[in-house]
């Protein structure tokens, strides 16, 4: 079998499912190709649907239930005897979660006419893409333009294999299917604070190694010292500046060194990062330049080096979050199709979705004297805010970097409950170039958590209600 197409996109996860629905609401003919998972299943909706974001959230959540039914039930006046938990519904509400979201991206390709192609692409030397399917048969695709979304994979670190059993990535992590009675984590990022608050949450002793001295580095440092806090009294035992040394299976049992200290655990989560994913993509002599991190190089439209070949999401450049990846998607597609679409990539909000969330977008305070511009800045705790306290979520505090003379807000940067949520407010006041001022004007309904956002920006120009304005930083 031939084909051609006027866009043929490889990789179904969010970045690709968007290029491919946008270039078929475009008017294009798109196939969309996605390789089967071990199990020969499709695995459409990528990392993000299958193994990432959508089934850590559903077990988040689930985990949270729990918590709280066992240790905030009895302030809300509410008696629960007996309380136990069933781990296997909660990974079978989890995989119906991820079951019914991989056949909506079925479901929205038939809507927009998107073909659906499974089977492992390899691009030819002319461009041409050959797909093997599951029972090994080859069909030959080309297309006017090629879409890479194939994304990423966890780093490996050399010391510590991964065996899918001990020594485990997030992937296996979110379905395990008894609770560990002592997990070590390596790396204390968005992966390793939420993979370990669901297990902390369900029972297991956590601890999480993290060689920076800092945790969360690229947030607001008042955000990653307040976060801290927080996740220690929670019971994760985080460790910064540990940079492990050795680890090795015995028996069951994983041994860990680093420092003069041995840890042992049931499970050792590598949560060191990810790294782009584009093996046996490329036939040998296609000369696609790659960037010094080893992702395929693009400029801001998502254009690689070759002609007609985009590429797009965590397998380029910038952070690998699956909401860059599918806007970078439609982007790309409303280019192929002649529209003049670009991206701003310096209002990525980035979410951490532990208890509390923590999410942020635009500049952090250390990034602003950096840059040496003349700002202001404010925080208001979310333990002033009715709201927040009615439903016992008053952890927190909302922080707002403000450039002084223009009164512009360059930056949001939220812990608390719901701050994943809170924080589009801001990349809309940013984006629309409202004023703190103005911002603060606004009437906000009461009693909301968004209320908090109103009075950080009120404090800005000494307006806040709910708040002395003397605390106001200079
Ligand atoms: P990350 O890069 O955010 O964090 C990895 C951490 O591991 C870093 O702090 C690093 O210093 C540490 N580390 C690396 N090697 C180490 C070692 N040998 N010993 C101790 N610590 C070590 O990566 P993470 O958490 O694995 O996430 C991967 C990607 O997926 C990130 O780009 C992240 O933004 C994205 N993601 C986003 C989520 C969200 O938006 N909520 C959720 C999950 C992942």
């Amino acid at each position: 079998m031939s084909d051609h197409y006027d866009v043929a996109v490889i990789g179904s996860g969010p970045g690709g499912y968007s290029a491919a629905i946008r270039s078929g609401q475009l008017g294009k003919s798109v196939i969309c190709i996605e390789k089967c998972g071990e199990d020969q299943t499709p695995i459409l909706g990528g990392t993000c649907l299958n193994v990432g974001c959508i089934p850590s959230k559903a077990l988040l959540d689930s985990s949270y239930e729990y918590h709280k039914a066992i240790n905030q039930s009895s302030d809300h006046g509410i008696k629960i005897n007996d309380i136990s938990l069933d781990l296997s519904q909660m990974l079978t509400r989890k995989e119906k979660v991820v079951d019914d979201l991989t056949k909506g991206v079925s479901g929205l390709f038939k809507l927009n006419k998107v073909k659906s192609l499974k089977g492992f692409a390899k691009i030819k030397k002319d461009l041409s893409i050959e797909v093997t399917d599951e029972e090994g048969s080859l069909n030959l695709i080309t297309a006017d333009n090629i879409v890479l979304a194939t994304g990423s994979k966890p780093a490996e670190l050399d010391f510590s294999p991964t065996d899918q059993k001990s020594i485990i990535t997030s992937k296996e992590a979110l379905s395990l299917k008894q609770i560990p009675s002592q997990i070590i984590i390596i790396g204390s990022g968005a992966i390793g604070l939420e993979i370990g608050s669901i297990w902390s949450r369900l029972g297991s002793k956590v601890i999480l190694l993290e060689e920076l001295e800092q945790l969360l580095p690229q947030a607001d440092r008042q955000v990653s010292t307040s976060a801290m806090k927080i996740f220690k009294n929670q019971g994760l035992d985080i460790r910064l500046g540990a940079k492990i040394e050795s680890a090795e299976k015995k028996e069951e049992k994983v041994l860990i060194r680093f420092r003069e200290e041995s840890l042992e655990a049931d499970k050792l989560i590598v949560a060191a990062g990810r790294v782009s994913y584009f093996e046996d993509l490329l036939d040998e002599g296609i000369d696609l330049e790659l960037d010094s991190n080893g992702s395929i190089n693009v400029n801001q439209f998502c254009e690689t080096n070759l002609k007609g070949l985009y590429a797009i999401g965590d397998v380029v450049r910038g952070p690998k979050l699956a909401h860059k990846a599918s806007e970078e998607g439609i982007m790309v597609a409303e280019n192929i199709a002649g529209l003049n679409s670009s991206l701003d990539y310096e209002l990525i909000p980035f979410v951490i979705y532990t208890h509390p969330e923590i999410a942020w977008v635009g500049k952090s305070e250390d990034q602003a004297k950096k840059m040496g511009i003349d700002y202001e800045s404010a925080s208001f705790p979310f333990s002033l805010n009715g709201r927040s306290l009615a439903n016992k979520e008053e952890q927190g505090f909302v922080k707002m970097i403000v450039d002084k003379k223009k009164d512009a807000i360059l930056g949001v940067h939220i812990i608390g409950s719901n701050a994943s949520e809170l924080i589009q407010q801001a990349i809309i006041a940013i984006k629309t170039e409202l004023s703190a001022e103005k911002l603060g004007s606004l009437i906000f309904s009461h009693p909301t958590q968004s209320e908090a956002i109103k009075e950080t920006a009120s404090l800005i120009n000494s307006k806040a209600i709910h708040i002395s304005n003397r605390k106001r930083k200079k």
